[in-house]
């Protein structure tokens, strides 16, 4: 069977993604064939396509790229129990830019009737990672401080809507003014536009000089330092991405005076293990089911559009999730 692909022979820029037709054989043993309907746009594809260091790093070239997508079961493996043609599913594993393609049974999840392929698509890699970082890395209750950065982003957004449904008082930064009003309207009590204001001196205004009980920075580089003055005594950064570039050696002593713990945590630990995986994507699907996270992709591109797709988010121009559509 054929695929139509987006893969990158080396690392680079946009213009590595290339799109070609390649074989799919039969699902193996334990495997399973998937027709894509949505394929999640993330902010690793970016890391993976530039050739980052860390989770991405290890897969030999060609790579297709993508790490989440939704569908429809075509075919399964002889030894494959659970799932069967025609069932709707969902998945985080490597090699997601395609319109079909194999996926082992172990990464997938049934997707209930009530929650589109779309939404799947655009949150379940996002409300994953923002299940652990606010429910398990950190627990956020009634009363905690958070200041997330990139809050009108795909992340900002899930932890804003979530970490106020948990009590939370919420500080987002944004890049800039368009995206306060984005902030503002999922579930951020302050929104800090960085394209005028330094944060941290806004932050601690914000909380009576105290800082925050935790940070969110998925920025890395521009965030990360700064961010240090704003948590409390015995507070936590979490780093958890680096969309403005590493965050590089930093001096340990930064953290004495205030006993700050710092953490650079990835999802793939905390859904390792298929319970963890399983209970993590439910309370994600209890949360939009409840309508605490509001879950439809702000954006669609064509698969064949994959290009501007990576140009729009790498630029700063998009608000939300978006998804990628196979034509
Ligand atoms: N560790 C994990 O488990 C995990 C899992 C999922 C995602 N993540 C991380 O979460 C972060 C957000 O992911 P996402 O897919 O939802 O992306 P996103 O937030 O929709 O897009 C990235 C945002 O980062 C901000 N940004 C600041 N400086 C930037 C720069 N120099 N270049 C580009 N963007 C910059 C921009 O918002 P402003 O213009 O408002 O500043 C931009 O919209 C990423 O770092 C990603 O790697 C980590």
């Amino acid at each position: 069977m054929k695929a139509n692909v987006v893969r990158i022979h080396r690392h680079g820029g946009p213009e590595v993604l290339c799109h070609e037709t390649v074989d799919i054989p039969p699902p193996g043993s334990g495997e399973v064939l998937i027709r894509q309907t949505a394929i999640g746009l993330n902010y690793s594809d970016i890391y993976q396509r530039q050739g980052e260091a860390g989770p991405h790093d290890a897969y030999p070239f060609p790579i297709v790229l993508g790490g989440q997508g939704a569908g429809v079961v075509e075919a399964v493996g002889h030894d494959v129990d659970g799932f069967r043609p025609g069932d709707r599913v969902a998945y985080l594993h490597p090699g997601a830019y395609a319109d079909r393609r194999l996926v082992p049974a172990s990464r997938l999840l049934a997707l209930p009737a009530d929650i589109s392929d779309d939404v799947a698509g655009a949150v379940l890699l996002r409300g994953l990672t923002a299940e652990y970082l606010l429910r398990r890395l950190y627990r956020v209750r009634p009363g905690t401080t958070m200041l997330v950065h990139a809050a009108a982003g795909g992340m900002g957004l899930l932890l804003g809507q979530w970490g106020k449904a948990l009590g939370a008082h919420t500080i987002g930064t944004v890049g800039s003014a368009a995206k306060v009003s984005v902030a503002r309207a999922n579930g951020y009590d302050a929104v800090i536009d960085t394209g005028t204001d330094d944060f941290s001196p806004a932050v601690l205004a914000l909380t009576g000089g105290t800082g925050v009980d935790v940070v969110y920075d998925g920025i890395g580089k521009d965030g990360f330092l700064p961010s240090l003055d704003c948590v409390r005594a015995m507070g936590i950064v979490i780093s958890y991405g680096t969309a403005s570039g590493n965050v590089g050696m930093f001096d340990l002593q930064a953290l004495h005076r205030k006993s700050i713990i710092v953490t650079r945590p990835t999802l793939r630990t905390w859904i390792a293990a298929r319970a963890d995986y399983e209970a993590a994507a439910s309370a994600v699907f209890d949360a939009l089911r409840a309508g605490i996270l509001r879950g439809e992709p702000a954006r669609r591109y064509q698969l064949a559009d994959a290009r501007r797709a990576h140009e729009d988010l790498q630029a700063r121009r998009t608000t939300g999730a978006a998804i990628l559509v196979p034509g």
